[in-house]
């Protein structure tokens, strides 16, 4: 008889360049441990990211999708992390209106210091989507 394999949740993580991806790398050269769910998307400002993309990825088969910024007050284009909160209240409502569970998505401010931070948040939404079990868009 097969063992099964544990379910591994994909996330796609998008990124903004100026402080998230600076976070994520952080972690990286500091070693510190998150686990290898995600496949980043980096972009020049998380107010870039159409919620199409997002429901996209969810629906071809993400079981989540991260999306992080700069603090508020931090964006390089000054409004754009603001612009990508806005937008999570239509994602909050897009993921009713497609069955999805609303942890599926999830908005983070994440600095170019904050390397700790990054590696938490991953790792709370992966242990988060390993409770839900994959997204009904991969069945
Ligand atoms: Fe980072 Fe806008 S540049 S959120």
């Amino acid at each position: 008889m097969e063992e099964q394999e544990e379910y591994e949740p994909l996330i796609v993580a998008f990124l903004c360049n100026w402080c998230s991806y600076a976070g994520a790398d952080l972690a990286g050269t500091s070693r510190i441990q998150y686990p290898p769910n995600i496949r980043v998307i980096r972009v020049m400002c998380s107010g870039m990211v159409h919620p199409n993309l997002v429901i996209n990825a969810l629906t071809k088969g993400a079981d989540g999708v991260l999306m992080c910024g700069c603090h508020p007050g931090d964006c390089h284009y000054l409004e754009g992390n603001l612009r990508a909160e806005a937008r999570s209240e239509a994602i909050d409502l897009m993921l009713v209106d497609f069955g999805l569970e609303p942890e599926r998505y999830r908005l983070e401010w994440v600095s170019a210091s904050e390397g700790d931070k990054f590696a938490k948040v991953v790792t709370e939404m992966v242990e988060q989507l390993k409770g839900l079990g994959p997204s009904p868009y991969k069945m």
